[in-house]
């Protein structure tokens, strides 16, 4: 996975889209992928999440097409595709046009009719990476399609239809953290979720001493695989054996109780899911107050849990995430964690700003002599959500 930041803008993709189409795009619209601080699997259990919009963007440049049929462009140089409007309601070939399909049907659900379009896309979230490019693909999409027909669709309706689609079009059962982000982000915030009522507190994350961190294990992964689900499964199990209709309103004192009616599985994954709301309680707090120990503290917690209780990490993530104690300068690290669905994806780590390019230069070197694997790094700072580039 190349974590380079490629920059790419409404000017960049313009003279693409001219080239391909023969006019100009009347629409272009920016949507990021994210980061995850912490609050890991909590989303669909209607918890608490703490993302960061990422730097790195889905543009897409629109525009009414001329010849009546959809003519959509998946990234620059590669082929066109045409599809009739009447067959964007199911998910079809290539695969990737899906996306682009449930955004049009979730959109028409609501009344809001998209005419052909002729549509270019480029991105620069890293694909399979945990980085949620599926999500700034939707959004992105939603984005550009409402400010083209002049609908007003609020950036939380956009995370809903980004949603909606994954679970109709594309088959993965996600949860709303990663399309709520990178629609609702702000630049220089994290923002911290309440999945229960969709409520939102940015949180300012401007201490300049301190920077962000991700580091790719490459390892792909697909939430489509079934360990995901199967995560979800073991949720609402513990959820009835509970009689509680989600895990948020389930305490640690509750799941004792029941402890030999959950058995270890459920118990394990419920007790992942309850004290993860915890932290991410604990982190908020941390971060407001400046306290980037304690909110180390809670990311080594989360870290933890997932991988012990939740099970949803991997070893070459385990590994980064340790090395993060033992290289020359983990004194400069305040804490590290897996983040996104799991397992594989990229790690995030909070670091001193002073040191942050050694830290990642040590941990790519070491990860390279643990397990032999070459791999990228990001140092990254909060970016801004879905917006419109440039209408006509
Ligand atoms: C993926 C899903 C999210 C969330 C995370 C785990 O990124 O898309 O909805 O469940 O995994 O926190």
């Amino acid at each position: 996975m190349d974590l380079e930041e490629r920059e790419i803008s409404a000017e960049t993709i313009t003279p693409y889209f001219e080239e391909y189409f023969g006019h100009k795009p009347t629409v272009i619209s920016a949507s990021p992928g994210r980061v995850n601080l912490i609050g890991e699997h909590t989303d669909y259990n209607e918890g608490f999440v703490m993302p960061m919009a990422l730097n790195n963007i889905n543009v897409i440049a629109i525009a009414p097409s001329p010849t009546g049929k959809h003519r959509w462009i998946g990234g620059i140089g590669e082929e066109m595709i045409e599809l009739d409007p009447a067959e964007t309601d199911k998910p079809g070939e290539p695969f990737w046009t899906n996306y682009v399909r449930g955004v049009i049907t979730m959109l028409g659900r609501r009344g809001i009719s998209v005419p052909a379009v002729d549509m270019l896309i480029d991105s620069n979230v890293p694909r399979g990476g945990g980085l949620s490019s599926s999500a700034a693909f939707e959004v992105s999409a939603c984005t550009a399609f409402a400010a083209l027909c002049g609908a007003d669709v609020t950036p939380t309706d956009r995370a809903l239809i980004g949603q909606a689609t994954e679970h109709e079009f594309v088959n993965v059962p996600c949860g709303i953290m990663d399309q709520f982000i990178s629609a609702n982000g702000r630049k220089d915030h994290a923002l911290m979720l309440d999945c229960k009522d969709l409520s939102y507190k940015l949180v300012p994350m401007t201490d300049p001493t301190v920077s962000v961190l991700v580091i790719d294990s490459a390892v792909k992964h697909s939430l489509a695989d079934g360990g995901y689900a199967a995560r979800r499964k073991n949720c609402e199990d513990a959820c009835t054996i509970l009689g509680v209709s989600s895990l948020r309103g389930a305490t640690l004192e509750m799941l004792e109780a029941k402890k030999a009616e959950l058995g270890d599985l459920c118990y394990r994954r419920a007790r992942h899911v309850i004290g993860e709301n915890l932290r991410v309680a604990a982190f908020a707090e941390a971060v407001a107050a400046g306290d980037w120990n304690a909110a180390g503290v809670a990311m080594r917690g989360s870290h933890a849990s997932l991988r012990d209780d939740f099970e949803v990490s991997c070893a070459e993530v385990d590994t980064l995430v340790s090395l993060a104690d033992s290289i020359p300068s983990a004194a400069s690290v305040y804490g590290a964690r897996m983040t996104g669905g799991g397992f594989g994806g990229c790690i995030v780590a909070l670091v001193k700003s002073d040191d942050v390019q050694q830290v990642a230069e040590e941990m790519i070197e070491a990860y390279r002599n643990a397990l032999g694997i070459e791999t990228a790094y990001l140092i990254t700072r909060p970016g801004e959500g879905a917006r419109v580039l440039y209408q006509a």
